[in-house]
């Protein structure tokens, strides 16, 4: 097994290495001074099952762009078989078309890495399940829903719980959350409605959060938005605090101050993206690695062995 890291994620790319006890390969992933990706592999992959490592966050385009030139490098130099780890998939949110004259530009991604020479993918919490059938070639979606339970189980263990959804899109993630935690955790959900064009947004709390510690689970935190209004909403409602728990912080622009200055008492990420110093600095974010469980599933694909057991 060979495990090739870009550039988007180094140390968690090094952290599956640590775990695997296989040494990243020694490859140069870099630009030309036009900005051109150019890739090196300095160690012979011929016939090697290769893990190609690498997020497609933001710079979203670029870190695409090294994640489809190392793949074509690999597959050039003869690998027996290519895995994308793309712990962030990049562009999931375009998964439909939201209107008419727009792209599904999941699909073309999923095009993209396919015709660079994949030949299977492991991503972690995909915005939507449907997207692995955008892949015509194997897809495992790993759930990082064991991490935050066992976190939550250790920081918040014997408080009267309830796992909420921030849009009545999560329920299915907020359902499987609440079913590891001890008790079956109760679920509430929020709803955002505008009932007239032009009229604010209305937060109503489908269930009773009173009193209650209340664990928000998203799969995203972009600009905060979602998450720091539906907080709010949820201490207006009685809870006695809001947790929350996501698997990948975007947490562009002024997200981390949003959340700072937010009613969230925590905001639990992963490291399937990189925490950037203004993430690590704020002492309201704490990032929980998921390199262990990545690690563990690049094991079994390369034993050829059960991927879904991971989640029994
Ligand atoms: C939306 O469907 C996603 O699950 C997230 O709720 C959304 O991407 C979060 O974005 P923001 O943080 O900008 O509100």
């Amino acid at each position: 097994m060979k495990l090739l890291a870009g550039n988007s994620n180094l140390p968690l790319a090094q952290a599956i290495a640590t775990y695997l006890e296989v040494p990243l390969t020694n490859a140069s992933v870099r630009r030309f001074a036009d900005e051109e990706v150019f890739v090196e592999i300095h160690e012979n992959v011929r016939g090697e099952d290769v893990f190609i490592l690498q997020s497609t966050s933001s710079p979203c385009n670029d870190n695409l762009m090294e994640l489809l030139i190392c793949t074509d490098a690999l597959r050039r130099a003869s690998a027996k078989r290519i895995t994308a780890v793309v712990p962030y998939f990049g562009y999931a949110r375009q998964d439909r078309k939201p209107g008419p004259r727009t792209p599904i530009s999941a699909k073309l991604v999923a095009n993209l890495i396919t015709t660079a020479g994949a030949d299977r993918v492991l991503a972690v919490d995909l915005h939507a399940g449907q997207i692995q059938g955008f892949f015509d070639i194997p897809t495992d979606n790993l759930y990082a829903a064991p991490v935050m339970a066992a976190d939550i189980q250790q920081h918040y263990a014997g408080q009267d719980l309830m796992v909420v959804s921030p849009d009545v899109g999560g329920v299915v993630r907020a359902r499987a959350l609440a079913k590891r935690l001890d008790d079956n955790a109760p679920l509430a959900i929020v709803d955002k409605r505008r009932d007239k064009p032009g009229q604010s947004e209305v937060m109503n709390i489908i269930g009773d959060v009173k009193g209650r510690a209340c664990i928000l689970i998203d799969d995203i935190i972009d600009s905060g938005g979602t998450l720091c209004n539906a907080a709010e909403a949820l201490m207006a409602a009685g809870a006695a605090s809001v947790t929350a728990y996501l698997t990948h912080g975007v947490l562009s622009g002024k997200a981390v101050e949003r959340v700072a200055g937010s009613a969230l008492k925590e905001l639990v990420i992963t490291d399937t993206i990189l925490a950037t110093e203004s993430t690590k600095a704020c002492d309201r974010i704490r990032v929980l690695s998921i390199a262990p469980l990545i690690g563990e599933a690049i094991r079994r694909i390369a034993d050829e062995s059960s991927v879904s057991s991971l989640f029994d």
